[in-house]
């Protein structure tokens, strides 16, 4: 299994490598599981650069980025936070799901984004203006909407976005034969379950299944589990606890997956 590979979705990798060259933040959306994490550590990799993850979520506070003081062995000093080391060495600092961050955390943002590319440091009473090699990168995922998250307009215009999504059914299939190992016929049947929910989609109101759980549940299947099994407790189980959605989910399942294709599959 070969966890560094990234199959490009279209020209993604050119307008990052440009943006960076550029100086410019950029934005990846596209739902869950579709390799938005997995694209930045490929850049990263690619552009010789580390990557700074920080998971956003409501109780993050600007400290919890920049930095705050701290008392140690009865002295009180600065400690950067995790933004202000990726900007002073010159990393990839990647806001994974940055609409779950309160709008205040992230206006700290603002002067990396724009011709500045300074961060102040209020507190600490340092202004740290950003190398050439820093970038910063965020992501979100449109589609999941909740009234009380959204990003604001203002905030997106300072970005380069660059829209992912689920690869084609045969990028997909490569992607999780290449994950799990197991035989393209069964990638392709997994693929193909999850397109038919993935279309469906719009009158289920749930997140679709993404490229993760399809990995998950080949990995299973490589391990022996049935297909249909595999695909019950990786992609079924986690998208509704609604009965009645749950049983027109199944058949769905069975009829992608039949069980003589499994048997097949498992006994070869
Ligand atoms: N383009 C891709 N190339 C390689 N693997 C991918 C790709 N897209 C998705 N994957 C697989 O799906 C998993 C989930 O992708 P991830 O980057 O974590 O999604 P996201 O950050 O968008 O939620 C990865 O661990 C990888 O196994
Ligand atoms: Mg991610």
């Amino acid at each position: 299994m070969n966890t560094d590979r990234y199959l490009a979705h279209s020209s993604e990798v050119r307008l990052f490598e440009r943006a960076f060259h550029q100086h410019l933040p950029v934005m990846l959306t596209g739902p869950t599981g579709c390799g938005k994490t997995r694209f930045v550590e490929h850049m990263g990799r690619a552009l010789g650069r580390e990557v700074v993850t920080i998971s956003c979520h409501d109780d993050l506070t600007s400290s919890d980025l920049v930095g705050r003081f701290m008392v140690t062995g009865g002295d009180v000093i600065w400690t950067d936070g995790p933004l202000t080391r990726a900007v002073k060495t010159g990393a990839i600092c990647y806001l994974d799901e940055v609409v779950e961050a309160r709008h205040d955390s992230l206006a700290i943002l603002h002067s990396l984004t724009d011709h500045r590319r300074t961060l102040y440091l209020d507190r600490a009473d340092e202004t740290v203006l950003a190398p050439a090699d820093f970038m910063l990168v965020c992501s979100y995922n449109p589609a999941y909407r909740s009234s009380l998250k959204e990003l604001k307009p203002s905030f997106r215009q300072r970005f380069v976005t660059l829209g992912m999504d689920y690869l084609p059914p045969d990028r997909e299939a490569e992607v999780i034969t290449a994950e799990s190992g197991v035989e393209v016929a069964t990638a392709h049947r997994l693929v193909g379950c999850a397109t038919t929910i993935r279309q469906a989609d719009q009158a289920f109101h749930f997140e679709p299944p993404s490229t993760r759980v399809l990995v998950a549940a080949a990995r299973l299947v490589a391990a022996g589990v049935d297909e249909l099994e595999a695909a019950q407790v990786c992609i079924l189980a986690p998208l509704s606890s609604d009965g009645a959605i749950h049983d027109g989910l199944r058949e769905i399942a069975a009829a992608h997956l039949s069980p003589t294709a499994t048997h097949i599959q498992s006994t070869n």
